[in-house]
Parts: C-alpha cells; sequence; structure tokens
C-alpha cells in the first residue's frame, strides 16, 4: 500500500487498506490517532466526571486534570438526565423490579412497566401502540430488518441517520435529495409498479444540520404514489410540535404517520428507542425483529425514569419554553457575527466551515476556552460542509450562551471563518 500523508489523510482512508489484515489495518490507524493527539486535534471521547450538565467537568487528557467546560455536545435537550422527577422515578423502579429485566421481551423480560411504556409513548406519539428497544440505533435497525426485504424499496432522504441506512441493508434503497420533494417524488414515480411495499424514510429533525422535514408534504406524496411512511423522531422529540411530542404534532399530522420511530436517549434523557405503528404492526414486530426478540428487555430503572419524562415534558412546558428562548438567542448571535448555520432551525446548530483542519483548530480554542463542542469531518459530511456542532439545552444560562458566543467570535476571527 501507499504511505498514507497522516496530516492530510481522514478517516475514511482507514475503512479499508488493502492486504492489511484487522491487527495491521490498527497498527496503520494508531498512528494517525497519534497524530491527531500530537496536534491536539483529538476531540472525541472527552470524559465527563459529572455526566450530561449544562456545564460540565471533563478530564482533560491534554493536561492531566479536571476542566470545567460549558456543554454544547448533549443531545439531553430538556436537562431530563438530572431531573429529580425522573432520579426518583428510576430509583422506585430500580429498587422495585432490579437491576435487570432478565431475558428478552418475548420469552419472560416484559414487566408492566415495560407495557406502560409502550403504552404512553404510542399515545404519545399518536399511534395505537408501540415496540420498545434497548437503543435509537437497535429500533431503527431492528425494525427495518425486520420489515423489508429484496421485493420492497426504502426510499430515503439522503441524509437519514446511520441507523436507518444500516437498517436496510437487506432490501433496495433509493435515496433523494435531501429534503426535495421534487426528488422524492420522482424515485416514487419511477418505483411505482416495481416494488412490494415502497417505504418512504426521513429523520423529522435532521442531527447534523439541525433542520425540519417537511413530512406533512411527505404524508400527502405517500398517499397519491402508494407508500408508507416512517419518521425518526430522535431530535424532534420534546423539542417541536406544542406539546413537544415532535414532527407530527409540529405539522399537525398526528396519526398520520404510518411508522414513528425514535430514541430514549436525547430530549427523555436516558437510553432505549422505540418504533410507534398501527398494533398489528407492532405485532408483527415482536415476532419478526430480531433486535427485539434476541435482546434483554430495557432495565427497569430505565423505564421507571422514561415514565416519568414523559410526564415531565408534559407538566413543565418551561423546559420547553427555556430551550427555545436559548435557541432563538444564541442563533441570532451567531448570525450577526456572520456565522453559516445552513438551514438549522432547532437545538441543533452546525457552523459549517467547509475545511477539516480549521475545524479541528476551531475546536481546539474552544476547548481552551472552556466550550465544548463537537466536530463533524469528512466521510461524515462532505469536504466542503466540515463543520463545528453545537447544542443547546434549556438549562443552558445566559453567560453560558455568552461564553460559547465570544470564543467562537475569537475562533471566526482568528481563522478567517467569519
Ligand atoms: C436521528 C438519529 N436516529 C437514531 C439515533 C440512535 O439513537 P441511540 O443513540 O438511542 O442509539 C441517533 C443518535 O444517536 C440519531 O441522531
Amino acid at each position: 500500500m501507499q504511505t498514507l500523508d497522516l496530516d492530510k489523510a481522514s478517516l475514511f482512508d482507514f475503512f479499508d487498506i488493502e492486504n492489511a489484515n484487522i491487527m495491521k489495518r490498527a497498527n496503520i490507524f494508531s498512528k494517525y490517532a497519534a497524530r491527531i493527539r500530537e496536534l491536539k486535534h483529538d476531540y472525541y471521547r472527552r470524559v465527563s466526571l459529572v455526566g450530561s450538565n449544562p456545564v460540565m467537568q471533563i478530564m482533560d487528557r491534554h493536561t492531566n486534570s479536571p476542566k470545567e467546560m460549558v456543554y454544547m455536545a448533549s443531545n439531553d435537550y430538556l436537562n431530563l438526565t438530572h431531573h429529580p422527577r425522573t432520579i426518583a422515578a428510576g430509583m422506585k423502579a430500580l429498587q422495585k423490579y432490579g437491576s435487570g429485566a432478565g431475558s428478552v421481551p418475548l420469552l419472560g423480560g416484559t414487566f408492566d412497566i415495560h407495557v406502560e411504556l409502550e403504552k404512553k409513548i404510542a399515545k404519545f406519539k399518536g399511534c395505537e401502540n408501540a415496540i420498545l428497544y434497548s437503543s435509537g440505533y437497535g429500533a431503527n435497525t431492528g425494525s427495518l430488518l425486520g420489515l423489508l426485504n429484496g421485493k420492497d424499496v426504502a426510499i430515503l432522504d439522503r441524509l437519514v441517520h446511520a441507523s436507518i441506512i444500516d437498517g436496510c441493508k437487506a432490501t433496495n434503497v433509493k435515496f433523494f435529495r435531501h429534503n426535495d420533494l421534487k426528488s422524492l417524488e420522482k424515485i416514487l414515480d419511477k418505483a411505482k409498479k416495481e416494488y412490494r411495499t415502497k417505504l418512504i424514510i426521513v429523520d423529522g429533525v435532521y442531527s447534523m444540520d439541525g433542520d425540519i422535514a417537511p413530512l406533512d408534504k411527505i404524508v400527502e406524496l405517500a398517499k397519491i404514489y402508494g407508500a408508507f411512511v416512517m419518521v425518526d423522531e430522535a431530535h424532534a422529540t420534546g423539542v417541536i410540535g406544542k406539546n413537544g411530542r415532535g414532527t407530527p404534532e409540529y405539522f399537525e399530522i398526528e396519526g398520520k404517520v404510518d411508522i414513528v420511530a425514535g430514541t430514549f436517549s436525547k430530549a427523555l434523557g436516558a437510553v432505549g428507542g422505540f418504533v410507534a405503528a398501527n398494533q398489528e404492526l407492532v405485532e408483527l414486530l415482536h415476532f419478526y425483529s430480531r433486535a427485539y426478540m434476541f435482546s434483554t428487555a430495557p432495565t427497569p430503572q430505565v423505564v421507571g425514569s422514561l415514565l416519568e419524562a414523559i410526564n415531565v415534558i408534559e407538566d413543565e412546558p418551561e423546559l420547553r419554553a427555556n430551550l427555545w428562548k436559548n435557541i432563538n438567542y444564541f442563533r441570532k448571535n451567531l448570525l450577526d457575527l456572520g456565522f453559516d448555520l445552513g438551514n438549522s432551525q432547532t437545538a441543533i446548530f452546525p457552523i459549517i466551515i467547509g475545511d477539516d483542519f480549521k475545524v479541528k483548530e476551531a475546536c481546539r480554542i474552544l476547548h481552551e476556552r472552556g466550550v465544548y463542542a463537537n466536530l463533524v469531518l469528512y466521510p461524515a459530511v462532505p469536504r466542503k460542509l466540515a463543520r463545528l456542532r453545537l447544542s443547546l439545552m434549556a438549562a443552558h444560562t445566559r453567560e453560558h450562551l455568552d461564553k460559547a458566543l465570544n470564543a467562537l467570535e475569537y475562533a471566526g476571527k482568528k481563522l478567517g471563518i467569519v
């Protein structure tokens, strides 16, 4: 193999190295990882000492000491990971049911609180029933692999989450341009008679861009062309819609989306995933979704916390109001400073820089100034769209936001971004 220039390499270069077995590949990759550490561009896996909080203590590997940082890399949008009610409910369930479910859901691992959560999340999402998974990733891959095969087609927005793409490995896949209804319609028209099931799959809110799918129009198109619609509500739940119920509520089409998938790991503050649909589809998944059948049911403590998390979203709309106050303030100031935020409309702020090296440098400057942001580089996004990714929480204060804005302004000017 040719020698790689480690300073110009990206993760893409290590996917497949000709003639390198797994150990050799790991050895070559380790040199790249070491070079990134040397440049202080290693901003993955920063270790929190306090969980997910608006201000967190991390163990700074550059100084080997704790560092306080404004945390803008969490999907814990409403800070429910630390809400007294979700903690108390989790502890109560832990005491009553123990620390694990003990079995897979079909064969002994289904408790009354699992059924309660299935019903509660289904109602929250305007569907008849729901099935629970151990992660959002598992919900998407597990349901899609159980539903679609070679006679079907999944029609995906180009920017859907990786778990959806992975879930479509056993079926035919067509991509349409991001949020582009004309491109979707073209594919639907071509696919008219060819496939048994046509399933359009979109994210409600896109995880790297923070924009919203035109779900109302997508549902209309699906009806015309005899397709079904699935939406991944990972970043929409708790954030958009009048009552935080997500994208169908935002567009006032609750009950009209065939399959609503989501994760419990973001605004709901715990871990796990779900697929909500009509009763018959949920029952089919009980017996044909291998990630459900062959994986132990979610832990009672998590289920207890989640039941209460949904109550909190319903009872405490002020959390969502605070989040939106923060979003509006941050957005206005970033735009005033001249940053490119793409089409972001929600709590996810892509700060598009378009140069991998500058993104890493910006991340380093922010880190040194006590702001924890993520970096998103090629091949996760095209090189010209390389970016910082910041996300806001309800509990960020004006002081936290200003600290981040000041650091971003400094980095932006120093690197010629604004
Ligand atoms: C859009 C989207 N779907 C699914 C997932 C997977 O969820 P989980 O982290 O619960 O596995 C994520 C993020 O992690 C996501 O951003």
